[in-house]
């Protein structure tokens, strides 16, 4: 069986996915986001992921983002609300999208397990992929986007990170075709894949090579999500714009950005593809 050649994302597809802001736009009615992340019992690692992400929203359009995090996590004022609580939980929240597993570590299995029951369009990054939570999405027809880089996506498939990396279009239909669900296969290049779909970003370079970018984008494509996007085209369109925002910070500054300059520069992006 032929599957179809990969297409290469262009400005020209994408411009129209970009979700409209009009006149009459409120917060509640743009997209609202929850992020459910993080894990207290290793001193919070990473507690920077899960707010990494709820800035990847908010810079993608988001009108709103609940913070689901452990109670005690140290919070920075920030324009989300936040939910701390003692173990992984869904609060009732009023949001349209999820991104789920950020910092998760232990905890992402059950902060996926939990995020399920709202049955929304979720993002599953970082610790919450795990083939046993992704079949259950599989099972109840949740729309899920899958976002692993090369070493998650090879734990996924039962092969090396280097096999993945080797050849990331083949890894990335091998896994959309496992999982039944979008994958967004991370690295140079991103390759996003659904069904027999298959799209390679063109935008990104090495200066994203730095902790916390994927939790960013985990954020942005939960946002279109959240905005109504399907799940393929919320996926490469994030991706493009988180990765053109990469590119428009290397020419001004080159190495040594940080993830949540990413974010800041994504507004820019957007305008930069309008
Ligand atoms: N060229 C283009 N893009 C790149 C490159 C490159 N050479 N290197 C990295 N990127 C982009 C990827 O495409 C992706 O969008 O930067 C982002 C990195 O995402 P991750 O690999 O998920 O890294 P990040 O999440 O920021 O790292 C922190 O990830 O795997 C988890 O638990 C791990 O805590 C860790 C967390
Ligand atoms: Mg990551």
């Amino acid at each position: 069986e032929r599957e179809d050649l990969p297409e290469v994302a262009t400005p020209q597809a994408l411009r129209p996915l970009l979700p409209k802001r009009p006149l009459t736009a409120h917060k509640g009615s743009v997209g609202r986001v929850g992020v459910l992340g993080g894990y207290r019992g290793d001193g919070l690692r990473y507690a920077g992921a899960p707010l990494l992400a709820a800035l990847g929203a908010y810079r993608m359009g988001a009108g709103l983002v609940h913070l689901v995090l452990p109670e005690g996590t140290p919070l920075e004022p920030l324009e989300a609300v936040f939910h701390p609580v003692p173990a992984p939980a869904l609060p009732p929240v009023k949001v349209e999208a999820l991104a789920v597993g950020m910092g998760g570590g232990p905890w992402g299995k059950a902060w996926a397990l939990e995020a399920l029951k709202a049955g929304l369009p979720t993002v599953l990054d970082a610790d919450a992929l795990h083939l046993e939570v992704v079949a259950l999405y599989r099972q109840a027809g949740v729309k899920a986007v899958l976002t692993p880089h090369a070493g998650e996506a090879g734990r996924l498939l039962g092969a090396p990170p280097e096999a993945v990396a080797q050849d990331p279009l083949a890894a990335a239909r091998a896994l959309a075709e496992t999982t039944g669900l979008t994958v967004v296969l991370k690295g140079n290049p991103t390759v996003v894949a659904e069904g027999g779909r298959l799209s390679v970003n063109p935008t990104g370079n090495p200066v994203l090579a730095t902790g916390g970018t994927g939790d960013v984008l985990a954020g942005a494509i939960a946002a279109l999500l959240a905005a109504g996007l399907p799940p393929f085209d919320a996926a490469r369109l994030a991706v493009y714009l988180h990765g053109l925002a990469g590119d428009l910070l290397a020419e001004e500054r080159g190495v040594g950005l940080l993830a949540r300059e990413v974010a800041e520069a994504l507004p820019r992006a957007r305008r930069a593809l309008e």
